[in-house]
């Protein structure tokens, strides 16, 4: 069955594993009958009378969430806020005039997601829940649902419902763009599934990787610029979660306001440099942590790759690059947790969902 481990040593490394197949399933199930994505026509329509997005999630999904507005502000051209659920059920912003709510929740059950959504049913305004269960306490209480599509993610460490949700707030921001598609979003979904399969693939590096760079390591600094930021905390997440290395995402521009004090002889630095456009930029803040000691990782993308980069992604479009980034990241967080005879599956004070508040 779905969730048997089968030859695995744990659901999180099966997981990891399943991404490519994920993708691939979320492409099939948004295909019409034409062969181009697409969502629920009614889903469209209240994206469609929405002045504004308000996502709101916890954990990982929040993580999601943050690369789900640049999908939706630069498709689409609808403005986003993210939230995180606990904050914003008891210090609600200024809303719009015509505000549309997505909960973006893995398990559907999380309740501090849930709180926001009874409050802004009871002020009227519509809402959306993006989730991986089907009949979830979310998903049977907001007007609408998308599905992930990504199977039963047992893990406590979020991998692959991830990736999932990034698939699926990709092809809804497409969906409801209004101007002509410019963008083969079909192809370059599929091309991003290629690339996971590479990286996946990349096991026995990453597992080196990990036990040279990480693994007796106190602390660990991820960075990045626009979308690689993002993703800069979900890495730095992953490894917190399940290897208990104090881990810190960062804006590359903020080192120096703060972060770099902590910058010591051996401190790891993973650092992001998919983003054309930043990754300059972020080529100079590695060699402000490198001139102070820390052990720097680069990972960049074909096409803007340099000879002495650590990991280097096969070439996706600029707007997916999260889907392939964090890969490497979820696979030297597992070994990482693994070398260091952690509960790779079930860490310490973690659950897999939290229904409490
Ligand atoms: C828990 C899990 C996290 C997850 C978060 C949100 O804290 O340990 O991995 O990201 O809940 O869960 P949800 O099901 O709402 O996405």
């Amino acid at each position: 069955s779905d969730i048997e481990k089968g030859t695995y040593p744990h659901y999180m490394l099966k997981e990891i594993d399943e991404q490519p197949g994920v993708i691939r399933k979320i492409i099939a199930a948004y295909s019409t009958e034409e062969g181009t994505l697409d969502i629920d026509p009614y889903i469209k329509q209240a994206f469609q009378h929405a002045d504004r997005l308000y996502v709101i999630a916890a954990g990982t999904s929040y993580h999601a969430g943050l690369i789900g507005k640049e999908y939706f502000e630069k498709l689409s051209g609808l403005p986003v806020e993210v939230h995180i659920s606990s904050e914003f059920g008891y210090n609600m912003p200024l809303l719009s005039k015509k505000p549309l709510f997505l909960f973006i929740t893995q398990s559907g059950e999380t309740a501090d997601s849930r709180q926001v959504l009874v409050k802004v049913k009871a002020l009227g305004y519509p809402s959306i829940t993006l989730t991986n269960v089907p009949g979830s306490t979310l998903s049977r209480e907001a007007d609408y649902t998308l599905l992930l599509h990504a199977g039963p993610e047992i893990a406590v460490a979020s991998t692959k419902a991830y990736t999932a949700q990034l698939a699926v707030l990709a092809i809804t921001a497409y969906a409801v763009s209004c101007d002509a598609h410019k963008l083969d979003l079909k192809t370059e979904l599929a091309i991003a599934a290629n690339a996971i399969q590479t990286m996946t693939d990349a096991k026995e590096d990453l597992k080196k990787l990990a036990h040279t760079f990480l693994t007796d390591k106190r602390n660990a600094f991820f960075i990045g610029r626009g979308l690689d930021y993002y993703v800069s905390l979900e890495g730095a997440l992953k490894l917190k979660e399940i290897s208990y290395i104090q881990a810190e995402g960062f804006a590359g521009g903020e080192l120096k306001h703060g972060t770099i004090a902590l910058i010591e002889e051996g401190t790891p630095v993973i650092a992001l440099a998919t983003q054309s456009s930043v990754s300059p930029n972020l080529r100079g803040n590695v060699k402000e942590v490198t001139a102070r000691g820390a052990h720097a990782c680069i990972l960049s993308m074909e096409g803007n790759n340099e000879p002495d980069d650590g990991l280097v992604l096969p070439h996706v479009h600029e707007l997916l690059t999260p889907l392939a980034s964090v890969i490497p990241l979820q696979l030297l967080s597992y070994y990482a947790s693994l070398q260091r005879g952690c509960d790779v599956d079930k860490p310490r004070n973690l659950a897999k969902s939290v229904t409490v508040e």
